[in-house]
C-alpha cells in the first residue's frame, strides 16, 4: 500500500465540537452520528477532540448560532477541558463566525465543518489541479468572511489559502484603501488568477479524455460515501497502488485504471472523491475534476459500506449528491463492501432491495469481485437503451456503429443527415448522446430495466 506521511501538527489542536439539530432542517443522519463523523473528520485534520456539546433548535441564532445560554456554557465547559478550538458541525455565517469570535476571544478559534472539510483537501490534494481546486474553495469560503486583518483570518481558515504565500507583501494600500480592502481585492485577483489555471488544466484533462473516448473504452465511476472502501476495491481490480487509508478522503484526484471484465472486455474505472453529509455546495462545485468523471461515465459503481451502521443513510446521501451533480439518469451497480465484517450475512441480504443491483463483496479479501464485474459486463454489453438521433453524415463511424451493435427501429434520411431510432448497449450511450433528439427522463431507464 502506499503510505503517505501524515501531515505533522505537534502539538496537536484541541477541539471542541458543537451540533445543532435543526428543527427545520432534517439530515439522513442523527446528531450523534453526524457528532461521530465530525470526530472522524477532526481526528483526520490532525485535531485532538476534548468534548462536545449539543442543542435543539427550531431555527439557528440569527446573531450566535446557540442560543445565548447555550454559548456561555460551551464556553465554560471548552474551557474547562482548555480546547483551543471550538468546532461546529454545521456550516456558520460570516455574521455568526464574527459574534462568536467576539465572545470567545482571541485565543479560541471558531472553526465549522466546511473549513475543516478545506483544511483536510488541502492536507490530501497531490495534483496541481487538486491543490488549485482546494485553494479556490478556500478563497472562496475566506472572502465573505474577511473581516479583521487578512493574517488573523488566514489562520483561521487553517488552510492552504494561508500556506499560499500571499500575507507577505500584499499590504501596499492604495490611496484611501483600508487593509481590509487591500486584502478583499488580493484575493479576488487571486481567485481569478487560479480560475484562469484551472482552466489550462482542465483544458488538457478533456483532451486527454476525447482521445480515450476514442480507444472506445467505456467508463465505469466510483462513486460512494467517503471511507466506504473505492480506492481498495479498485487496488484490488487493478492490482495497484491508489493510496487506502481508514481516514476520511484519502482520495482527491482522479486515478483511472483499466479493468479486465470476465467475459473479455475492457472498461475504464475511475476513483473519485468521497462523499459526506453537509459537504457544502462550493466544495462540490470545487471538485468538478473528479465529478466531471463522473458525469462522462457510461456506468457508476456505488461503492456501499455494508458493515456500517448507517449504511443506508449514507446510500442515500450519495443519490442526493449524485442528484445535486444532474446525473441521476447513469446506471447504478451497488457493490455492498467489507461483508467480511459482517456476523450477519442475513442482514445484508435484507437490504439489497434499497441498493441499485446490489452485489455483496469484500475489496480486502477479493470476496464476490467476480459477480460484481459479471453485472457491470452484463449492464455495459448486454442491455439496450432506446435512442434517438440525428446523425450528421460525417459522424459515418456512429451510424455504422449503430447498424452493427444496436438494434435500428426506423431510418430516415435528410440532406444533411440520418434519423435514426432504435435501441443502443449502454456501453455507447454516451457517444451517441450528443446527438439525441430527445430528453431521456429517467421513467425511460427505469421501464428499459423492467424490460430487459
Ligand atoms: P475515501 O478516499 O475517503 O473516499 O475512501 P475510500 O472509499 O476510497 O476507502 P478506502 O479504500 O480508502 O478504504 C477505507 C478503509 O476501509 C481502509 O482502512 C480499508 O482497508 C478498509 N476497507 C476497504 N474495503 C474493505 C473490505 O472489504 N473489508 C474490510 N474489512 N475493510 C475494508
Amino acid at each position: 500500500m502506499g503510505k503517505r506521511p501524515l501531515p505533522t501538527r505537534l502539538p496537536r489542536e484541541r477541539a471542541f465540537l458543537v451540533g445543532v439539530e435543526l428543527a427545520s432542517k432534517q439530515g439522513y443522519l442523527t446528531i450523534e452520528d453526524s457528532l461521530a463523523e465530525l470526530t472522524l473528520l477532526a481526528d483526520t485534520a490532525g485535531l485532538s477532540v476534548v468534548g462536545r456539546a449539543s442543542q435543539r433548535l427550531e431555527h439557528p441564532d440569527p446573531k450566535t448560532f446557540l442560543r445565548s445560554g447555550k454559548v456561555q456554557e460551551v464556553k465554560d465547559l471548552a474551557g474547562e477541558v482548555m480546547a483551543d478550538i471550538i468546532l461546529f458541525d454545521d456550516e456558520l455565517s460570516p455574521r455568526h463566525q464574527r459574534e462568536l469570535e467576539k465572545i470567545f476571544g482571541e485565543d479560541t478559534r471558531i472553526l465549522d465543518r466546511s473549513a475543516l472539510i478545506l483544511d483536510i483537501f488541502a492536507q490530501h490534494a497531490s495534483t496541481r489541479e487538486g491543490s488549485l481546486q482546494v485553494e479556490l474553495a478556500q478563497y472562496e469560503y475566506l472572502l465573505p468572511r474577511l473581516t479583521r486583518a487578512w493574517t488573523h483570518l488566514a489562520r483561521q481558515a487553517g488552510g492552504g489559502a494561508g500556506r499560499a504565500g500571499l500575507v507577505g507583501g500584499v499590504g501596499l494600500r492604495g490611496p484611501g484603501e483600508t487593509q481590509l480592502e487591500v486584502d478583499r481585492r488580493v484575493i479576488r485577483q487571486r481567485i481569478s488568477h487560479i480560475k484562469g489555471e484551472l482552466e489550462k488544466v482542465r483544458k488538457h484533462r478533456s483532451q486527454y479524455r476525447r482521445r480515450r473516448r476514442k480507444a472506445e473504452m467505456p467508463t465505469v465511476a466510483l462513486v460512494g460515501y467517503t471511507n466506504a472502501g473505492k480506492s481498495t476495491l479498485l487496488n484490488h481490480l487493478t492490482g495497484s497502488d491508489v493510496y487506502v487509508a481508514d481516514q476520511l478522503f484519502a482520495t482527491l484526484d482522479p486515478t483511472t485504471r483499466r479493468v479486465a471484465l470476465p467475459g473479455g472486455h475492457g472498461v475504464l474505472m475511475t476513483d473519485t472523491v468521497g462523499f459526506l453529509q453537509k459537504l457544502p455546495a462550493t466544495l462540490v462545485a470545487a471538485f468538478r475534476a473528479t465529478l466531471e468523471e463522473i458525469t462522462e461515465a457510461e456506468l457508476l459503481l456505488h461503492v456501499v459500506d455494508i458493515s456500517h451502521p448507517n449504511a443506508c443513510a449514507q446510500g442515500q446521501v450519495v443519490r442526493q449528491t449524485l442528484e445535486e451533480i444532474g446525473v441521476e439518469d447513469i446506471p447504478i451497480v451497488t457493490a455492498l463492501n467489507k461483508v467480511d465484517l459482517l456476523t450477519d450475512r442475513k442482514t445484508v441480504l435484507d437490504q439489497l432491495d434499497d441498493f441499485e443491483r446490489g452485489v455483496p463483496i469484500s475489496a480486502l479479501t477479493g470476496e464476490g469481485v467476480t459477480t460484481l464485474l459479471s453485472v457491470i459486463e452484463e449492464e455495459m454489453y448486454e442491455r439496450l437503451l432506446p435512442i434517438e438521433v440525428k446523425l450528421p453524415y460525417r459522424e459515418g463511424g456512429l451510424i455504422s456503429l449503430f447498424h452493427e451493435h444496436g438494434i435500428v427501429e426506423e431510418m430516415q434520411h435528410t440532406d444533411s443527415s440520418v434519423e435514426m431510432k432504435g435501441r443502443i448497449p449502454l456501453r455507447l450511450f454516451a457517444d451517441f448522446k450528443p446527438f439525441s433528439t430527445e430528453k431521456f427522463s429517467d421513467s425511460d431507464m427505469e421501464e428499459e430495466n423492467h424490460t430487459s
